[in-house]
C-alpha cells in the first residue's frame, strides 16, 4: 500500500542552532508519500498527487505534517506518580518515586502502565521514547512487550542501584550487568527495539556496579547507555560525598567506562568548565528535561551547549516533568531559555523535539525527520486546536507565527493524527 499525506509539511535540512530558520524546509500545500513502512517522497502536493495517481490520499488541510516526536528520557514506571506535590529531587525519589517503582516486579502491573503511559505518549504525538525501566527486569519485558505490538520504535533499560534504595529495589553490580546482559541479549536490536545499558545515578550506583556496567557497554558498544548527571546543586554534593575520588560528577561515570559516544545524560544543568569540555570531546549527548527542571526546582539548562558542538536532545522526564506534551516541554524549553537570555527559535524548539532527539539518541538516520528512507513514524498537529489558539494565530504570515502560539499553548487536543511505522494510530 502507498499512502499520499496532504497538508502543510515540515521538515529539516541542517541544524537551526547552525543554520537558523533557513535549516527547515516548509511546503504550504505539501505532501509526504508513505511506502512500506518508510518515507518515500517529500515534497508540493501537485506534483507528488501527479506522480503517484494509485496512492491512497488523506488530505489533513492546513494541518501541519512533521516527523513524530521524539522523547529522549522518560521514566515510564512513574507514569502514575506525575505531578506529586512539593518535594525536590531526594525526597521526591524517596517520597514518590521508589515506592511506585517497587511496584513493577508485578508483570501484570508493569504491563497495565506500560500500556497506559504508550497511550498517553501516542496521543500526544511521540513516536518514540527513550525510557529507564526499574530495578526489575518484569518492567523491561512489559514495556518492549507493548512497544514492539504498537511497532514503536523504543528505546529502554534496566535501572541499576546497588545502594541507598531501599530494600526491594536494589540489586548488585554481579546481578546489575548479569541481568543487563540477558535483557540486552533478548531484545537488543529485536524489530525496533533497543536496549540501554541504565545506571540509574552516580549516588545509588557503587563505583563496583558502574565498572561493571561500563564492562557491559564495552562489550555490547552498538548499545547506548543512559544516566543523570548534575541534576541539583545538593545531589553533586552527595556524589562528591559518596564518590570522593572523583575530580567531578561526569569523572564517578568517565572513570568506569561510561563517557564515550552513546553515552545519554539527561539534565547537565550545573557543569564545571572541565565537564563541558569533556562531554563535547568524548561525543556525549545531553537531554534537557525543562518542564522537570522547573517542577523539582533543579535550575535552568544552558542552550550554549549546543553551540559548543554537544548533541542535545529534548524530553519530559516524565514523572519528575509534569506534562506527557513535547509540545509542552518545547514551551518550557523557550520560556527556560528566556529566562537565561537565549530566546529558541520556533525551529529550535521544533528541531529539538524531533531531529535533535534522534541525534542525541543516535539514531538521525533513521527517525526525527521527514526525508525519503526515514522510517514514516510522523504527527499531524492541528495549528487551531482551540479558541485561544486560532486567534492568536490568526494573523500568522510565517509558519513560524502559524506554530509558535500552538507551541506555547498546545496539548493532546493539537494532535490531529499519528502515523508509526508506515500506518494511522487509531484514535483511542
Ligand atoms: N535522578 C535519579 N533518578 C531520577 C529520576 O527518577 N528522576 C529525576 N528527575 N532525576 C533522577
Ligand atoms: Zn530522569
Amino acid at each position: 500500500m502507498t499512502d499520499l499525506l496532504l497538508g502543510q509539511v515540515l521538515s529539516f535540512t541542517a541544524d537551526p542552532f547552525l543554520e537558523g530558520e533557513a535549516a527547515a524546509r516548509h511546503e504550504t500545500h505539501g505532501a509526504v508519500l508513505v511506502e512500506d513502512g518508510r518515507i518515500a517522497a517529500v515534497g508540493p502536493a501537485e506534483a507528488l498527487r501527479a506522480a503517484h495517481p494509485e496512492a491512497r490520499v488523506t488530505d489533513y488541510g492546513q494541518a501541519l505534517i512533521s516527523a513524530g516526536f521524539i522523547d529522549a528520557h522518560v521514566h515510564y514506571p512513574q507514569t502514575a506518580i506525575i505531578a506529586s506535590w512539593g518535594k525536590r529531587l531526594i525526597d521526591w525519589l524517596e517520597t514518590y518515586t521508589f515506592p511506585e517503582e517497587m511496584r513493577f516486579g508485578d508483570p501484570a502491573y508493569a504491563a497495565e502502565i506500560s500500556g497506559r503511559y504508550l497511550d498517553l505518549t501516542l496521543a500526544h504525538g511521540t513516536t518514540t521514547v527513550c525510557s529507564y525501566a526499574t530495578i526489575h527486569s518484569e518492567s523491561v519485558d512489559a514495556f518492549f512487550g507493548v512497544a514492539a505490538a504498537r511497532g514503536l520504535r523504543a528505546y529502554a533499560g534496566k535501572t541499576c542501584m546497588d545502594r541507598n534504595a531501599p530494600e526491594g529495589l536494589r540489586d548488585t553490580a554481579e546481578s546489575a550487568y548479569a541481568d543487563s546482559k540477558r535483557l540486552l541479549e533478548k531484545w537488543h536490536g529485536q524489530g525496533r527495539l533497543s536496549y540501554v545499558i541504565t545506571p540509574r545515578f552516580s549516588p545509588t550506583s557503587t563505583p563496583e556496579q558502574l565498572a561493571a556496567l561500563g564492562a557491559l557497554w564495552r562489550e555490547h558498544p552498538d548499545c547506548l547507555m543512559q544516566t543523570h548527571l548534575s541534576e541539583q546543586l545538593d545531589e553533586i554534593e552527595w556524589v562528591k560525598a559518596l564518590h570522593p575520588q572523583a575530580r567531578d560528577y561526569l569523572d564517578t561515570y568517565e572513570a568506569q567506562g561510561l563517557l564515550r559516544e552513546g553515552a545519554v545524560f539527561g539534565h547537565a544543568i550545573h557543569l564545571a568548565p572541565r565537564e563541558r569540555a569533556r562531554l563535547a570531546e568524548a561525543g556525549a549527548s545531553l537531554v534537557h528535561c525543562p518542564t522537570s527542571n522547573t517542577f523539582i526546582g533543579s535550575g535552568l539548562f544552558d542552550m550554549g551547549l549546543v553551540a559548543e558542538g554537544i548533541r542535545v536532545g529534548l524530553a519530559t522526564d516524565t514523572g519528575g516533568g509534569s506534562s506527557f506534551s513535547m509540545l509542552r516541554t518545547m514551551a518550557a524549553a523557550y520560556e527556560i531559555g528566556q529566562l537565561r537570555g537565549q530566546a529558541l527559535h520556533p525551529a529550535q524548539l521544533w528541531w529539538l523535539a524531533t531531529a535533535g532527539s534522534a541525534r542525541a539518541l543516535r539514531a538521525e538516520d533513521r527517525i526525527g525527520n521527514l526525508a525519503p528512507g526515514m522510517e514514516a513514524d510522523l504527527v499531524v498537529v492541528d495549528l487551531a486546536s482551540t479558541p485561544a489558539i486560532a486567534q492568536a494565530t490568526g494573523r500568522a504570515e510565517t509558519i513560524w507565527q502559524a506554530l509558535f502560539p500552538t507551541i506555547m499553548m498546545g496539548d493532546d487536543r493539537a494532535i490531529r493524527a499519528v502515523w508509526v511505522n508506515g500506518a494511522p494510530v487509531p484514535r483511542g
